[in-house]
């Protein structure tokens, strides 16, 4: 594991930390504006309840926001995707989305062990890190098929993203991002990448358990 001493903490957020959320939603908007990429609807509650629910990933420099993003589990838990990944500006560039994205990684593997990870994206940097973790590259159909979580990308009557018409054209086969997966059976007994605390690993074994009751 690599060592950064930047002052960065990076950690699984929760309910005290809901005083950042307005602040992440207008950084995410802020970005996606300058991406031109459109943008999935998050309200203050969904992120707020994200991290309530201990799904969350937040870094902070001292008080101040540094970056984000949060996990999901779809399909009865077959498959978890991140979301809503960003770093702001003037903290990138400095391996902050590969620290948070490497917490996300560990934190859905203990608490979903036999999930699939996926993710949809156009971000040269998130494919680089995606792949470090071992994600593939793969074609939509062995993404989840939850609508719901399709919904994230809009439809041509209400758009999120700027190329859902792309999606809706080609019955949800293709788009401009690509969709990459991490299947767990293809890298048994290999190691997480980091460490939690321990508080923070009790807290996703004792929410494994109780998926399997
Ligand atoms: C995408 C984003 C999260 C990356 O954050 P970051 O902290 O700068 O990323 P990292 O420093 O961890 O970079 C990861 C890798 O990509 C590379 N990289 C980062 N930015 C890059 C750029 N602009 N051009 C080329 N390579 C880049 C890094 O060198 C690193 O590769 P390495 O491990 O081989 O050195 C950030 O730019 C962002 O918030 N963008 C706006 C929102 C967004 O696009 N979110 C992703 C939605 S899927």
């Amino acid at each position: 594991m690599t060592e950064y001493n930047d002052g960065i903490r990076v950690f699984v957020a929760d309910a005290s930390c809901e005083k950042y959320v307005d602040t992440i939603l207008e950084t995410i908007t802020n970005a996606a504006k300058v991406r031109g990429s459109g943008i999935a609807k998050r309200t203050h509650e969904y992120l707020a309840k994200k991290m309530r629910e201990r799904k969350a990933i937040l870094a902070l420099k001292d008080e101040e926001f540094a970056g984000f993003c949060y996990i999901e589990s779809w399909e009865d838990k077959h498959y978890v995707a991140n979301s809503g990944l960003i770093v702001v500006e003037k903290f990138r560039g400095h391996h902050l989305a590969t620290r948070i994205k490497e917490v996300a990684f560990t934190l859905s593997r203990l608490r979903w062990p036999k999930a699939k990870l996926f993710g949809l994206t156009s971000s040269g940097p998130v494919m680089k890190i995606n792949t470090k973790l071992g994600y593939v590259p793969v074609p939509f159909s062995e993404l989840t098929q939850d609508d719901d979580y399709w919904k994230g990308c809009g439809t041509p009557e209400n758009p999120c993203c700027i190329n859902c018409d792309v999606l809706a054209r080609t019955g949800r086969k293709y788009c401009v991002c690509t969709g990459m997966l991490y299947d767990p059976a293809d890298h048994e007994g290999e190691p997480l990448p980091v460490e939690l605390p321990q508080d923070v690993i009790e807290m996703a074994h004792k929410a494994a358990e109780m998926d399997l009751r």
